[in-house]
């Protein structure tokens, strides 16, 4: 019965041919007794349903509500109505669900993003994110793609984990322990995960990167994407509990071939999406367009969407070090008039106020950050040789991009056995528990370097929109776990 549907997406690109064609969607609405805009899904554009007076009987017609789901038998006509070259004369039509109109939480009007958070089971049927979904969809299959293309082997690491890997602390723990106070306990009081379902304490994965260096120190160029979660406290617009990660890794390589990658990388996702979803980032440009005249001039982009995006592919990205972003900083009038919240000084992670004002203020393109402090970064990045006394800085890099931040963080890694080992005994992570780690850098090892890029930072920054759980299906953030 479902098979020989026609895909609306395709039915519009079509001639009027007078052929028949089965069609089947949910009603955005209906006019006049007689004009149903039905929508399927596969594009924003409703296909103009034509029913003729005479065709239905009263109490279908009384069906035909916004949110209903129809199949529809037709013939494709041209179309009188405009913005559209062609519509379907309905010769039947079958009511396949209903929905009380009385009680449908999407209006045909516009709704608030937040009002929409709250319905999220719902908000897919809208044209916004219908269109954020789409482009989703898309950059994960451009991901994939781009990977293969270049021969990297994509490699499924583990959702569970015993390991931090970030050693930030920052994870959701896993047990089958009881809860209630019953779970066995060590002599000191604390609970024995000896008896826990894995024989050990067991967390969810904030990061791909230590198994997948294990895979490029096989296979040369591996990428993970998948899942990961952190239990950070940031209810911010730009922060999820659970994210995805695109985390390649390559052998053989350092801190520039990693920049020259993460940059190709982003532009070619960019292009991949603006010549595939054309219609999805106009209707998103129109959106922000709109959008951004309700806000007083001084908070409005410098660019549109479009442009913004075609700004990117065509222009490289800055590439400055940690310790010039920080003389950039204390050289700006924002600091001079004192509008930064947080200090500014060599040291400092940099806050997102500092990260905004170099690539938003400053520089007016994505900024490539290189050789952090040290003490600031995650034990398994690369020492820097010869830094100033005091000054330890590690082979890292971060992409600030507009709008958004940080957008990918990444590093060459320490390949030298004897310094990961006391880097790592320096930042309290357990030597002994990671000798599976350290085993790379006993057998064969080799320079390598890789990065994370945040998936839903990169739909944020494709989709110009602004808050991040508007480009996730189901947001998890700190108090909220819906649906
Ligand atoms: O900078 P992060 O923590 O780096 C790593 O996890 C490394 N292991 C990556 C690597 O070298 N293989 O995270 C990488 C990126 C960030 O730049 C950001 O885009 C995103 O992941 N990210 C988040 N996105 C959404 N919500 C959060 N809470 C995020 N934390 C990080
Ligand atoms: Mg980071």
């Amino acid at each position: 019965m479902f098979n020989n549907r026609t895909k609306i997406k395709h039915l519009l690109q079509s001639e009027p041919t007078g052929n028949e064609v089965i069609v089947m969607g949910w009603v955005r609405t209906f006019r006049n007794n007689q004009f149903i805009a039905l929508n399927d899904g596969s594009t924003n554009n409703n296909l103009q349903v034509v029913t003729e007076l005479g065709l239905l009987d009263d109490a279908t017609l009384k069906r035909i509500t916004t949110g209903a789901s129809l199949k529809v038998t037709g013939i494709i006509v041209a179309s009188q109505g405009k913005g559209q070259t062609v519509e379907l004369k309905a010769t039947t039509l079958e009511v396949l669900g209903d929905s009380d109109a009385e009680k449908y939480p999407l209006q045909p009007k516009k709704h608030s993003l937040e009002f929409l958070r709250e319905k999220a089971h719902l908000r897919f049927r809208t044209n916004t994110f219908g269109s954020v979904f789409r482009i989703r969809h898309s950059l994960a299959y451009a991901i994939h793609k781009f990977y293969n293309d270049k021969g990297f082997v994509y490699l499924h690491t583990p959702i569970i984990t015993a390991s931090d890997a970030e050693g930030a602390g920052e994870m959701f723990r896993v047990t089958t322990l009881p809860m209630d106070g019953t779970a066995p306990k060590n002599e000191d009081g604390s609970i024995n995960y000896k008896e826990d379902f894995f024989g050990k304490s067991t967390n969810l994965t904030v990061s791909g990167q230590l198994e997948g260096e294990l895979g490029a120190m096989a296979f040369s160029e591996i990428y993970t994407f998948g899942p990961t979660f952190r239990a950070e406290n940031s209810n911010t617009t730009r922060h999820l509990a659970e994210f995805w990660m695109i985390e390649p890794e390559m052998a053989f390589s350092d801190i520039e071939d990693n920049m020259n990658l993460a940059e190709e990388f982003i532009r070619y996702l960019i292009k991949y999406v603006m010549e595939h979803n054309a219609d999805d980032i106009d209707f998103l440009d129109q959106r922000l367009a709109e959008e951004e005249k309700s806000l007083p001039q001084d908070k409005r982009s410098e660019f549109g969407l479009k442009e913004k995006l075609e700004f990117v592919v065509n222009n490289p990205f800055e590439r400055i070090t940690y310790t010039e972003a920080i003389q950039i900083l204390l050289d700006s009038p924002a600091y001079k008039k004192k509008k930064f919240q947080y200090e500014v000084k060599w040291g400092i992670d940099l806050q997102s106020e500092h990260e905004r004002y170099l690539v938003e203020k400053h520089f007016k393109k994505p900024v490539i950050v290189t050789g952090y402090p040290a003490a600031i970064k995650a034990f398994y990045m690369r020492l820097n040789d010869n830094c100033e006394e005091g000054k330890q800085t590690v082979a890292a890099m971060d992409i600030l991009a507009p709008g958004i931040g940080e957008i990918v963080g990444g590093s060459q890694r320490e390949e030298r056995y004897e310094k990961l080992v006391a880097r790592m005994q320096e930042m309290h992570i357990p030597v002994e528990e990671m000798s599976w780690y350290l085993d790379t850098r006993r057998f064969g090892s080799v320079p390598h370097a890789g990065f994370g890029l945040g998936f839903e930072r990169m739909v944020l920054f494709v989709t110009g929109m602004t808050n991040i759980r508007d480009v996730i299906a189901f947001a998890r953030t700190p108090n909220n776990c819906e649906f």
